[in-house]
């Protein structure tokens, strides 16, 4: 949990891409972000799902800018996007989930931001990814075999 006083400091206008170092930043932040997952085997799950070549750096590179205040980039070149939506062909659970979000980490950690930057970060970026989870479980749930379907939701209410 974080204290209101770093959203004051973050949360307006675009603080948080200018503290983020801007453009140049952000692209920093992403490439260390994709070299981490290539190169760490803990990894390699969620690193085998993405496509071939450099969109994927491209595509969160801009949709990150335009995330934390500063441009919006990503609608610039490849139009609207929904994040659990663009997820949602994906079998993310909370393992992929917080493989994503440790990388995420590493990454910045490998910035020169300070410690608080890193910390907020984190917790922002934490309710995309389990909007992402909750739309992947909710999708996945509807391509079960029906009685698997029906004994997770027996589950979810607890019985
Ligand atoms: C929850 C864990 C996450 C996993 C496992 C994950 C994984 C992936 C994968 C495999 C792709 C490539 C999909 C494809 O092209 O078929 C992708 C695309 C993308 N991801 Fe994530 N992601 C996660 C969270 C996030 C978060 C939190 C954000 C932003 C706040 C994000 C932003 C994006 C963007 C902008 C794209 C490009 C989408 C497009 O243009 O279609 N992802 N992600």
């Amino acid at each position: 949990m974080i204290d209101s006083a770093m959203h004051d400091q973050y949360g307006q206008r675009d603080a948080t891409f200018q503290a983020a170092g801007g453009e140049a930043g952000v692209c920093q932040l992403v490439n260390d972000f994709y070299d981490i997952m290539s190169s760490n085997p803990n990894y390699r799950r969620i690193y085998d799902w993405h496509p071939d070549g450099n969109s994927a750096r491209d595509k969160l590179a801009r949709f990150l800018c335009g995330w934390m205040g500063g441009p919006r980039r990503y609608q610039e070149t490849y139009g609207p996007i929904n994040i659990p939506n663009a997820h949602r062909h994906l079998w993310v659970t909370n393992l992929e989930k917080d493989m994503w979000l440790n990388c995420m980490r590493e990454a910045l950690a490998r910035q020169n931001y300070p410690k608080v930057l890193e910390v907020y970060l984190v917790d922002q970026l934490s309710a995309p990814a389990e909007m992402i989870r909750r739309t992947c479980e909710t999708r996945n749930a509807r391509h079960l075999p029906g009685h698997l379907s029906r004994t997770l939701d027996k589950s979810k209410k607890g019985h």
